[in-house]
């Protein structure tokens, strides 16, 4: 029993230690990541071991319980609802919603866009993004870092593509008459979404309001206005 555990223990590390690498090229036809660890003492060992440790990514379902609808998803021909204070909503379709995404290092996402609708300034802490205006214009735009900050934007029309290099600050907003709606590809199973504004005024706890007054040289006041809107 002792002998198994440390036998099971290593397996497990191992599998932890390969899952490390940044979204590699599979080993493999595909990993459809397992949210049933039913049934086999050792998948139940080696989750609770995942558990612990959070590797990167997600376990492996077996590949002959895997169906087509690990590779499916539906419903990305509904439009948002974009009643919301910015007038905008993200349909994403990531790892969690198609679980036979894990490992391979990409994903999509719908855009909605009101007349004047903003997705507001935010970053891809692992992806970049190549998108394509399937309705209306968009005003898009990212900004390269430190120290040139330049701004490299471009008013798109149905059926032009742009692209926002992996991490950089960007944002797009609606120009046309109408609705505008985009579809993007993401080079992440999980891309992950950093609101510039949520992240430095609605973080929580909140960041001292002196301390983002001095970084944006503001009065204190404007801070705590801004932070009490998020
Ligand atoms: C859209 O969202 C708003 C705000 O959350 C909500 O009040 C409204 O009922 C929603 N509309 C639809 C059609 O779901």
């Amino acid at each position: 029993m002792a002998k198994n555990i440390l036998l099971l223990s290593f397996v497990a590390l191992t599998c932890s230690y390969l899952a490390l690498a940044y979204e590699p090229k599979p080993l493999q036809d595909f990993c459809v990541a397992d949210s049933d660890s039913s049934g086999v003492y050792i998948y139940i060992y080696i989750y609770i071991y995942i558990y612990i440790t959070r590797v990167n990514g997600l376990a492996c379902k077996d590949p002959l319980m895997v169906q087509a609808s690990d590779f499916s998803f539906s419903g990305l021909h509904i439009t948002g609802n974009t009643s919301n204070a910015v007038g905008f909503s993200a349909e994403a379709v990531n790892v969690v919603q198609v679980p036979g995404l894990n490992t391979l290092g990409i994903s999509m996402v719908r855009l909605d866009y009101a007349p004047w609708g903003t997705n507001p300034p935010h970053t891809h802490p692992r992806a970049s993004e190549i998108l394509t205006v399937v309705e209306g214009s968009l005003e898009v735009g990212f900004v390269t870092s430190n120290p040139e900050n330049r701004l490299i934007s471009k008013v798109l029309q149905k059926g032009d593509v742009f692209v926002f290099p992996v991490g950089l600050v960007h944002f797009q907003r609606n120009v046309g008459h109408g609705n505008s709606v985009a579809i993007a590809a993401l080079s992440s199973q999980n891309p992950g979404t950093i609101t510039i504004a949520n992240a430095v005024f609605g973080s929580n706890a909140p960041i001292a309001s002196d301390l983002l007054a001095k970084a944006f040289q503001v009065d204190k006041k404007i801070v705590d206005q801004i932070q009490w809107k998020f």
